[in-house]
């Protein structure tokens, strides 16, 4: 029986990976749709993924060129701007939905508050807060960095409204798109990383 084992590991490691078979999407899709038999008609759309997820996932998230420059220019296209393209909001608000990770859970519905950005989630972003994720780059200094450019204000709100927009098949959530911040609250985070008196770009 041992020895059996221990043929069938060196057999199972010895396998390359590229002659391991890949999963199957419309099963892997089945299987996720399955699994939330009771699910509530809105959250269908949270289920299936649209056109730019697919591409994503089909392609392990490096797409060829001419795709990535359509998913670039499809998310841009999709983002709302503040009608009086005033893009910086409140920072303390900013810093109180980076710290929140409330919305779209289980447990969220119904909403008994606004949704957070959990930024934190990946992102370093004050010093003050030593609790953080590092899936995404630290965004410590983000403004002063960029001496707190009009372009590069512009820039930040819409990385946050739609991440894929300047990067195609990135990680970060379309927070806008998606529905999950408001256009004001977007304005809040873009304060927190882009307003000279922000603990971002204090350094506090
Ligand atoms: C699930 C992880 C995740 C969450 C949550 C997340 N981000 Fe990101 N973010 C990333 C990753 C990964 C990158 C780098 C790849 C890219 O640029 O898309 C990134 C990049 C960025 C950038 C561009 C950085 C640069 O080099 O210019 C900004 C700005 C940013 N995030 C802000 C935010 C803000 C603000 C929030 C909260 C509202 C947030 N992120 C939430 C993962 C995340």
């Amino acid at each position: 029986m041992r020895i059996t084992f221990a043929i069938l590991a060196v057999v199972l490691c010895a396998t390359p990976v590229a002659a391991q078979q890949r999963p199957d999407p419309a099963a892997a899709d089945a299987a996720v749709k399955a699994g939330f038999p009771t699910a509530p008609a809105d959250w269908a759309a949270r289920l299936t993924g649209d056109d730019t997820l697919r591409q994503c996932s089909v392609s392990r998230n490096s797409p060829p060129k001419d795709v990535a420059d359509a998913i670039q220019k499809r998310e841009l296209a999709n983002i709302v701007y503040p009608p009086d393209n005033n893009f910086i909001g409140d920072w303390k608000k900013g810093e109180a939905l980076a710290q929140s990770g409330y919305g779209l859970r289980f447990t969220d519905y119904p909403a008994r508050q606004a949704n957070g950005g959990n930024c934190y989630a990946c992102h370093q972003l004050t010093k003050k807060e030593v609790s953080y994720g590092t899936l995404g780059p630290s965004l410590s200094e983000y403004g002063k960095l960029r001496d707190f450019k009009p372009e590069a204000v512009k820039a930040a709100y819409e990385k946050i409204y739609n991440s894929h927009a300047a990067f195609p098949c990135s990680t970060m959530p379309r927070f806008g798109t998606n529905k999950v911040l408001t256009v004001e609250q977007i304005k809040d985070a873009v304060a927190l990383l882009m307003s000279p008196e922000s603990p971002v770009n204090t350094g506090q």
